[in-house]
């Protein structure tokens, strides 16, 4: 049994007739558990009836920096009503993207600590995204006390330095396809030292598929093979992985697929 700590089953991202057929091919895989992922308020309200009519499928719902510009104070308590909900596990995708860039970064921080305050507010743990702002996002994590809830630092492509405040902090790190790229060392290190409580795998879906599937469309099912390689990185059997990462969800969440 394995679970899929983050994938967009959703919107924009996969066609709402895709998507029996997608969690069949993953579960035929042995892959059982998906954390569905909202990116924002219209995204967050599809993912929550998709977690609530789909067995095995559970919700995170905010944000995403990218989406940032279209926080308010409406959306934020029309999201808070939705976070509620037994079937949302996570609050996020929030975080902060200097890549893209795609929202201001002044925005991107004041929509992240919002999202930060409102899961301290209602009890659940975080769903974070980080790219080319390391330092500000810890800096953020810290200064808001978000090791009360913790969460998942998603799709982690960072190193050990940041790593490690992040374990600090209580947070999991969870590695997605990155991890099977042969040259994405910093993280192939990360994945391969971090504790075994705190490691978590991945798809991102429908971004970034492992390998061999790299370069196409990402699904659900292929987080075995990043299962797979980050257990060869840690010299563990991929069945001890697949155990360890789903008992660590629900270590997290208090949520681990029935069967
Ligand atoms: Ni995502």
């Amino acid at each position: 049994m394995l679970v899929d700590a983050h994938c967009h089953l959703t919107g924009t991202y996969l066609e709402a007739d895709q998507v029996e057929a997608t969690l069949a091919r993953a579960r035929a895989q042995d892959v059982t558990g998906f954390i569905a992922v909202g990116t924002d308020l219209e995204d967050s309200r599809t993912v929550l009836a998709l977690a609530v009519r789909t067995p095995g499928v559970q919700a995170s719902l905010g944000v995403h920096p990218h989406e940032a510009r279209s926080w308010s104070p409406e959306v934020a308590s029309a999201l808070e009503a939705l976070l509620r909900h037994p079937a949302v596990r996570f609050v996020g995708e929030t975080g902060l993207d200097w890549h893209y860039d795609l929202s201001p970064r002044d925005v991107q921080e004041a929509a992240f600590r919002a999202q930060i305050r409102l899961a301290k507010a209602i009890g659940k743990p975080l769903m974070i995204h980080t790219r080319s702002a390391p330092e500000a996002t810890l800096q953020v994590l810290e200064e808001e006390g978000a090791d009360a809830v913790c969460g998942i630092i998603h799709c982690f492509s960072e190193d050990r330095a940041f790593a490690s405040r992040a374990l600090d902090l209580g947070f999991y790190l969870s590695f997605s396809g990155i991890a099977t790229f042969k040259n994405a060392l910093a993280v192939r290190d990360v994945a391969a030292w971090a504790p075994a409580d705190r490691i978590l795998v991945e798809t991102d879906a429908p971004f970034l598929a492992p390998v061999p599937y790299r370069g196409k469309p990402n699904e659900p099912g292929f987080v075995r093979f990043t299962a797979e390689v980050v257990a060869g990185l840690r010299g563990i059997p991929a069945a001890r992985l697949a155990e360890q990462t789903t008992q660590n969800l629900e270590a997290l969440c208090g949520w681990a697929p029935s069967s």
